[in-house]
């Protein structure tokens, strides 16, 4: 921590090369390798030299690209250093970077890339963060959209002015890919059809998670997991942070307090909660501890030009680092996870895999905040040897495919569920995210909500903030201002840093306990929508939080709104603390979910867009129980008198639905005169929801009046609206 703040304020590189100016390089080739997608290769591209991080799969060619194409990036070298450049014609809105602070609109800003452990986003005036997505997205007046991925890990930047987009790397030349399609929704499809989308993940993980840097004791965990039950506050998720390790030593437990972690677990899951654990990557150099010596036998650690074992100080004082670039290395790191999962852990939490390190000792022209740039990576498979230069941004994306296929191998019936802190563009594949360390203000408040819609933007729909503030304390109305909004984001988990106050739902007094209970309440019924968009989401890399000119891309007024949010693209999520938000015309209808919400100043207001249906449950206290009994339906006409809505429901759990274990049941409603009659339209999958279903509850939500009518999944549901 008092290193975070401080990690690499400035990092130098000393250049004894002569400058020479930018050389333009040509196109060596150029073709169609998806829907509207264009490949882009320089001429003198060599991938051993730029190995592809990114893709899911090497490109096919298609075929030339369109005769008509505009967008053709231009490329340079520079002192061996390449750049890509793609000037723009016309009004464009710019979106995307991953993981940035500032608005949402990205015209005329610029990050660097090259992920940083960086405490308050304090590093470079929050222009460096723990994540790498060189990717933009660029909105046309007309709607329309192009994206472009600058496919490369090489440390770099990126500058999006409104007439220029430019990647300036550190080093050798890389492809690009271009998606030019007719909406932004189609285009971030495009970008999932190349590096992939997320793993459908396990239903507990859309619930409350509960965070502490640390709780430190197996008593503490289960006086915190005690207390949400006593007070019926619905969470899902205990977290545990490094102190449970043996002397920060990972894949350990403390022996005193933590001395039976299959015990905590087991009382864990009694009581309906999942147990998620920290690993960082740093290994403790000692030459007494089993991880570091099976990884020393197996020859796994970064290794200097001087053949000596490169060693760098994290919370356990030297650690060794395994070179994730081995495909020997991600093995021996995934067989690590074995003996440590079947102690009952449901889910792990990657971090300080920047790699960050502390070297606040050093003087300071020499810190780096991690490994040194020359260090070299031994590579192996696809990968070529080269230096941190080139894998630093890739180190946690590598590690955490490692740490993935080791839960799954552990785990084979189950979803793996895994956060990262790091990760570059495509490592959605392996694991969610949130946004690092913020801290306790209102700026970071506010700022969490365009961090969440531009990592959603990137590839990363299944992220979100450490929900009332990482650093320094919180209070009550920050907290539940926080919260009134941040339980409808993708990942709804509250941290807080160790020496900071207590941060859970009721330790800010009996208000805002109820307020925190209420919010967390909309949550949960709300969860059956949350998975089906979590469903769609690992289908088509659509964003389940979406910035609000999703909803009209033609509407120019939408462009820059970034206090207000989208859940899917159905139901407007107004946080409290919004000022003269900039919402999309047409038909909405308020949502009211929870007796009390209305009254309280401290829940974001719900809306549902004419022309769905958005399917709720029950208030439940952790989502292992039954949501469907009843199920609800809210109904919204648009301007024809119509609606639809579908919902996604399987085990929960397990792979049964890719075998057809699900149902997609799509619904639809119409006003005929003065009837509303709703119907199960389409039921898409195999399984058999009539037990589950038995009974259907709808709220037609019309000219602000509701009116209510049951039926059942068979015989439909009619309202009469005299
Ligand atoms: C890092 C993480 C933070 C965690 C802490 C201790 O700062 O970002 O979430 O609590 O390390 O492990």
């Amino acid at each position: 921590m008092n290193f975070k703040t401080t990690l690499f304020s400035v990092a130098f590189l000393s250049l004894s090369i002569t400058i020479v100016n930018a050389q333009e390089v040509a196109l060596e080739k150029t073709s169609l390798v998806g829907n509207r997608i264009v490949e882009f290769i320089p001429k003198g591209f060599d991938q051993s030299k730029t190995p592809s991080l990114i893709l899911a799969s090497e490109p096919k060619s298609k075929g030339k690209a369109p005769a008509n194409w505009s967008l053709i990036p231009e490329f340079s070298l520079k002192n061996n250093k390449a750049t890509a450049v793609l000037n723009l014609k016309g009004n464009i809105s710019l979106y995307g970077g991953g993981e940035v602070t500032g608005p949402l609109l990205r015209n005329g800003q610029s990050i660097k890339l090259w992920n940083t452990d960086t405490g308050a986003y304090s590093v470079e005036g929050g222009k460096r963060l723990y994540q790498t997505h060189p990717w933009v997205m660029g909105v046309r007046e007309d709607g329309s959209a192009f994206g472009i991925i600058f496919d490369s890990s090489w440390k770099a930047e990126l500058i999006t002015n409104s007439d220029q987009i430019i990647y300036n790397a550190e080093g050798a030349l890389f492809r690009v890919y271009i998606i030019d399609r007719a909406s932004p929704q189609e285009v971030i499809k495009g970008l999932s059809e190349l590096t992939g989308t997320i793993k459908l993940p396990a239903r507990w993980t859309l619930g409350y998670h509960q965070c502490r840097f640390s709780y430190d004791s197996e008593k503490r965990v289960m006086e915190i997991a005690n207390t949400f039950r006593e007070k019926k506050i619905p969470c899902d998720v205990i977290w545990m942070d490094i102190d449970y390790m043996q002397g920060y030593r990972v894949f350990t437990f403390d022996s005193i307090r933590f001395s039976n972690p299959k015990r905590l677990n087991d009382n864990l899951h009694q009581k309906g909660f999942r147990a998620v654990y920290m690993i960082d990557p740093g290994v403790k150099v000692d030459k007494d501890y089993k991880v570091y010596q099976s990884g020393s036998k197996d020859n796994v650690w970064v290794m200097q030009n001087n053949g000596k074992e490169y060693h760098g100080k994290v919370w356990p004082g030297d650690c060794a680092f395994p070179d994730f670039t081995s495909p020997k290395t991600r093995t021996w790191w995934s067989g690590l996870y074995k003996d440590f999962l079947n102690t009952g852990i449901d889910g792990v939490w990657n971090d300080m895999n920047e790699p960050a390190v502390n070297d606040n000792d050093f003087p300071e022209n020499k810190r780096l905040g991690t490994m040194p740039y020359e260090t070299p990576h031994k590579g192996g498979g696809n990968l070529p040897q080269g230096p941190h230069l080139l894998y630093h941004n890739a180190y946690g994306r590598l590690m955490v495919e490692a740490s993935y296929n080791g839960i799954l191998e552990t785990n084979p019936e189950k979803r793996p569920f895994l956060l990262t802190r790091s990760n570059l563009l495509g490592g959605q594949r392996y694991a969610a995210t949130w946004t690092g360390d913020n801290y306790a203000g209102w700026d970071h408040l506010k700022l969490s909500v365009p961090m969440s819609l531009t990592l959603g933007l990137s590839g990363q729909p299944f992220n979100g903030p450490d929900i009332g503030g990482f650093l320094g304390n919180t209070d009550g109305d920050l907290w539940a201002n926080w919260l009134g909004f941040g339980a409808f984001m993708p990942f709804a988990r509250g941290h807080a840093c160790a020496g900071t106050n207590d941060k859970e739902p009721w330790a800010f007094g009996a208000e805002i306990e109820k307020t925190s209970r209420i919010t967390l309440e909309r949550r949960y019924r709300l969860l059956p929508y949350l998975y089906t968009l979590f469903y769609e989401s690992s289908k088509t890399g659509l964003p389940v939080m979406a910035p609000v000119f999703f909803a009209d891309s033609k509407d120019a007024r939408l462009r820059t709104e970034e206090q207000a949010f989208l859940l899917g693209e159905n139901l407007l999520v107004v946080p409290a603390f919004a000022k003269n938000p900039i919402l999309p015309t047409g038909i909405w209808e308020e949502l009211n979910l929870i007796e009390g919400e209305k009254q309280d100043k401290y829940q974001a207001k719900l809306s549902i867009k004419g022309g769905t249906i958005i399917p709720a449950g029950k208030v439940i206290q952790n989502a292992g129980e039954n949501s469907f009994d009843p199920l609800s339906l809210f109904v919204c006409l648009n301007e024809k008198n119509t609606a639809k809505g579908e919902l996604y429901l399987d085990a929960g759990d397990g792979f049964g639905f890719e075998k057809g274990d699900y149902a997609l049941v799509t619904f639809t409603a119409e006003r005929k005169n003065e009837k509303v009659s709703i119907k199960v339209a389409k039921i898409e999958g195999k399984r058999n929801i009539n037990t589950e279903i038995q009974k259907i509850n709808v709220s037609l939500l019309l000219d602000g009046k509701t009116y209510i009518s049951s039926g059942t999944l068979k015989d439909g549901i009619t309202i009469s609206l005299k």
